[in-house]
């Protein structure tokens, strides 16, 4: 991500002009300042990406600029120029924020490595904001199955990985495209580079462009800074196109000329900024039927579709099913410190015989909810799959209210003892039923907000008791409470 904005901060005029005229031939836009009051003026004003900044200045000291900019939302990086080649004074400045240190007299080529650093340095904060804003699944994991199906998917990762290509995933929802799509990544020899995601279809329409290509300061209502867009947070890395067929046809048309031509414009913004990124595409519809259809252009699609790779379904791979389940089963054991013994055999076979049409997501989410569900070290019974089927005709499935349920704590009314099947022990605890009124499973939150509430209820509203049975923290507890008095609200 290139550098474009500089503040020259020198009290001395042939300084500020050596350094300004290597700025300018690289075509920067460089501003000057004479000291401290000038530099703060000019940054209070405008977006700068770099300052460098001698030690010494009449009204104090450059390193000040550090402490200065880091009010600011996204703070210009600081590069300490030192005619005093000591160490301590670049160590000091270092220690406050600076990211580099350039001894006078400077060389162009010296300016240049300079301006590599500044760029590499900016777009590794940039890409490491844009990580911390948004929720990161746990999508880094291995892909599971010894299937044909699996074995040749797997083939084919290897051998595209190597390859720059432009990738098109396809394939029902919840297969694992996306685990496919970072597989690719982590194979390829820009793994070590940033690994861009956009859900296509989670972006508000009229921000896409900008999500995608950036924007100028000031170029629509909102646009209070300039912000890069996920190409540019892509540049010598891969971005993932997740669900390209919600493009709209503008984005579309943009989008084709940045795979044609890798370049870009920001929005508002009239300079051409390169991108050396790979694309990874996702898609759960049929695009060849989008194109028929006139959703989707023929040109883009033929651009996605350098390499085609079809997900297969769970239904297709039914032989991996029970390697899946078992994994799945260890690993919310661990997250939920449910420990249980592992699937009864009738819970196998109605894993096999399930259509699975939410595919790997619904095996897990399935999974989870029935280790949670299983009373500690019980095998896990085919109505706590909650799959047709399998199914308890009616009503109460009880769970059991903790691992060390401590039943004399627990106030008599909210005590309902029920058998649990299997070869599980017999539990004592608040209840909460699986099914809502209309004999619909329930999802996990509600679940969870029902085993709370009645666990709370249970003790007569002392939160403390509650957390600590629960073996959660009050602050959990507290703001699970918050969130649903908010939705209740609404
Ligand atoms: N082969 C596999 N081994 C282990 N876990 C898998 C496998 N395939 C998918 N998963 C898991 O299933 C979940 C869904 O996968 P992913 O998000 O990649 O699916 P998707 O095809 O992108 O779905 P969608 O179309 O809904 O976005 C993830 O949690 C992923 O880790
Ligand atoms: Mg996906």
């Amino acid at each position: 991500m290139a550098i474009e904005k500089i503040i020259v901060l020198d009290d001395q005029p042939v300084i500020r002009k050596h350094l300004t005229e290597i700025f300018q031939r690289k075509n920067l836009l460089v501003a000057q300042a004479d000291g401290l009051a000038k530099a703060k003026e000019l940054v209070d004003k405008d977006d700068f990406d770099l300052i460098c900044a001698d030690v010494r200045l009449p009204d104090g000291d450059g390193s000040d600029m550090l402490e200065y900019c880091q009010l600011k939302s996204t703070p210009p990086l600081v590069a300490i120029m030192t005619a005093y080649a000591s160490v301590e004074s670049a160590v000091e400045c270092m220690k406050k924020g600076a990211f580099d240190y350039i001894i006078k007299p400077f060389s162009d080529d010296q300016v240049d490595v300079l301006l590599k650093k500044a760029a590499d340095f900016h777009q590794l904060v940039k890409v490491n904001q844009h990580l911390n804003q948004g929720s990161h699944s746990d999508t880094d994991q291995e892909i599971l199955g010894n299937s044909p199906p699996i074995q040749k998917l797997n083939d084919l990762i290897r051998k595209v990985a190597r390859t720059q290509a432009t990738v098109l995933i396809q394939g029902e929802s919840g297969t694992g495209k996306e685990l496919v799509a970072r597989s690719i990544f982590r194979n390829s020899t820009r793994s070590r580079q940033p690994f861009i995601t956009v859900n296509c279809a989670a972006i508000p329409e009229n921000l896409v462009e900008s999500e995608f290509f950036g924007h100028e300061k000031g170029s629509f209502t909102g646009a209070v800074s300039r912000r890069e867009g996920r190409f540019e947070l892509a540049h010598n890395g891969t971005i993932l196109l997740d669900e390209i067929s919600e493009i709209s046809p503008v984005v579309q048309s943009k989008l084709l000329r940045v795979l044609q031509e890798r370049e870009l414009e920001r929005v508002g913004g009239s300079r051409t900024i390169k991108v050396d990124t790979r694309v990874i595409a996702t898609t759960n519809r049929d695009l060849e039927q989008s194109v028929e259809k006139k959703e989707f252009r023929q040109d883009l699609f033929f651009r996605l579709n350098v390499v085609p790779i079809y997900v297969p379904t769970l239904r297709e791979r039914k032989s991996d099913i029970a390697l899946l389940a078992e994994t799945f089963m260890q690993r919310y054991a661990k997250k939920h410190g449910c420990p249980v013994c592992g699937f009864a055999k009738s819970s196998l076979e109605a894993l096999g015989k399930h259509s699975w049409p939410g595919n790997i997501r619904e095996l897990q989410n399935v999974v989870e909810r029935a280790v949670i569900l299983t009373p500690e070290g019980g095998y896990i019974e085919p109505e706590l799959l909650g799959l047709p089927h399998s199914q308890v005709p009616l009503g109460q499935i009880h769970i059991p209210l903790t691992r060390k349920s401590q039943a004399s704590e627990v106030s008599p009314s909210a005590v309902v003892e029920m058998p649990i099947r299997g070869d599980s022990p017999m539990v004592s605890s608040p209840t909460a039923s699986t099914l809502d009124k209309n004999d619909q499973i329930l999802p996990l939150d509600e679940l969870e907000k029902q085993h709370i509430l009645s666990t709370l209820q249970a003790f007569e509203q002392n939160r403390t008791r509650t957390a600590k049975h629960l073996g959660i923290s009050i602050r959990t507890l507290r703001n699970k409470l918050n969130e649903y008095q908010k939705s209740a609200e609404c």
